[in-house]
């Protein structure tokens, strides 16, 4: 029973959404891809369209111009401003959550509520508004400090810190911070597609967060990603589908918010157990990329599924065998700030190697040449039938590239392709 190919339209215009565009593109069951914004990455995958993406009838009057089948809206900030909400209003499928269930990223203090609500592990914390209550919050906990502004801040509102002076000088700069207990143990990010009801986990990833090697330096929003992670403890992603996404998904519901799109939860394995870290409402960039490398099944019945209600009906999502490794190149700068128009060179050598593909994020086209136009520029993605094959490929692919200023990091999925994670 097949149905006719579906028109699907990405909102957004970074990494993700060229990861998504292109794992579409190459799904025999779309007919065709739009995107909007986009970038120069996504434009050779899909018909790109001006849009402003926080917009939720913008983005409406544009799916139903295109007579778009499904609406995928990649951003957290769209969400939160409930885009999905008027999309689906005009009686159009669409991936991402409404506002309120958005709220889960848009608000720490709100996502901790759920937490405690559902039983989900996560670090205890403290909402501040008030210098006192700060002070009071640091010294419960005590050091390292984790100081985290309330609101979205594109993964620059958290600072861990073990200077006191730090932690109370981030936390006077936010309206509302959360403050809580350091969690020690490595990061796993398990995102799960969702309808709302049935949960489908996707397999785990890890991403990069600092800017330089070793973990050293400030937070970025991700500066690299692989996927599967040999090391993760056995039955990790069926834990935490019964402790962690589960329980979240059947509270939102009971709250009469229920939560459909993609539940991203960003974990840390303390040597307590599993606790969450953050969640987030929408895919991660860039562990995107590498799971999208990966995905076996065609993307769109899945998000169609979660989209719908009926995810329960599509297969669960099945993946090639081997591992994928992304490499973020940052523009100068970056993540303090970011160089504009750089020229970057060597991309279709770096596309033509075996195993090899580019993934875009701030580029854009200056007189036929491809640009800088961000902090994090694009993601080299390389596969391979080992995570080791996997890296060795994405730096061949980053050794091709070239723009002023470019960085990256050398250490990505080092240590797990060593063994020694
Ligand atoms: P978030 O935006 O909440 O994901 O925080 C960004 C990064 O800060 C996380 O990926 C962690 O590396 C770090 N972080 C956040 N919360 C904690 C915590 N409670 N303990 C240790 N590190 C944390
Ligand atoms: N890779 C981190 C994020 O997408 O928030």
């Amino acid at each position: 029973m097949s149905s006719s190919p579906l028109t699907c339209l990405v909102i957004g215009t970074g990494g993700r959404e060229h990861a998504l565009a292109r794992a579409l593109s190459l799904d025999p069951g779309v007919g065709a891809v739009h995107a909007a914004p986009g970038n120069p990455g996504i434009a050779a995958v899909a018909t790109l369209h001006d849009v402003d993406p926080l917009s939720g009838e913008s983005v409406a009057d544009l799916a139903e111009s295109l007579g778009a089948d499904l609406v995928v809206v990649g951003p957290e900030a769209p969400l939160v401003a409930g885009v999905a909400d008027v999309v689906r209003a005009r009686g159009i499928a669409v991936f991402g959550p409404s506002g309120a269930a958005a709220q889960l990223e848009g608000s720490k203090a709100f996502a901790k509520e759920v937490m405690e609500a559902a039983g989900v592990p996560t670090a205890a914390a403290m909402v501040c508004t008030t210098p006192v209550e700060v002070q009071a919050a640091l010294d419960a906990y005590g050091p390292p400090y984790v100081v985290k502004d309330d609101g979205l801040a594109a993964g620059k509102g958290v600072v861990v810190t073990t200077d006191r002076d730090a932690a109370v000088e981030h936390a006077a700069q936010c309206e509302r911070v959360v403050i809580e207990e350091f969690l020690d143990g490595p990061e796993v990010s398990l995102f799960a597609l969702t309808d709302g009801t049935t949960v489908y986990p996707l397999q785990p990833a890890q991403d990069f967060k600092r800017i330089f090697d070793g973990d050293e330096g400030a937070n970025t929003g991700g500066m690299g990603a692989y996927t599967p992670l040999p090391w993760a403890p056995e039955g990790l992603v069926e834990e935490v589908l019964r402790d962690v996404l589960q329980p979240t998904v059947d509270e939102m519901a009971r709250r009469g918010t229920p939560f459909s799109g993609l539940l991203y939860a960003g974990l840390a394995l303390t040597s307590r157990g599993v606790r969450v870290v953050e969640f987030n409402a929408r895919f991660g960039d860039p562990e995107t990329q590498p799971l999208m490398a990966l995905l076996d099944s065609p993307l769109s019945p899945l998000l169609m599924g979660s989209a719908t209600g009926t995810l329960a009906s599509v297969p669960a999502p099945a993946w090639k065998p081997g591992a994928a490794v992304a490499v973020v190149m940052a523009s100068a700068g970056y993540p303090e700030s970011s160089s504009k128009g750089d020229v970057i060179r060597g991309l279709p050598d770096a596309e033509a190697l075996e195993g090899v593909h580019v993934i875009h994020a701030g580029t854009a086209m200056v007189e036929r040449a491809t640009v800088t136009a961000g902090g994090r520029v694009l993601a080299v993605v390389g596969t391979g039938g080992s995570l080791g094959e996997a890296r060795e490929a994405a730096y061949d692919g980053v050794s091709c590239i070239e723009f002023e200023g470019a960085q990256h990091r050398t250490d990505i999925a080092a240590k797990a392709a060593a063994g020694e994670a």
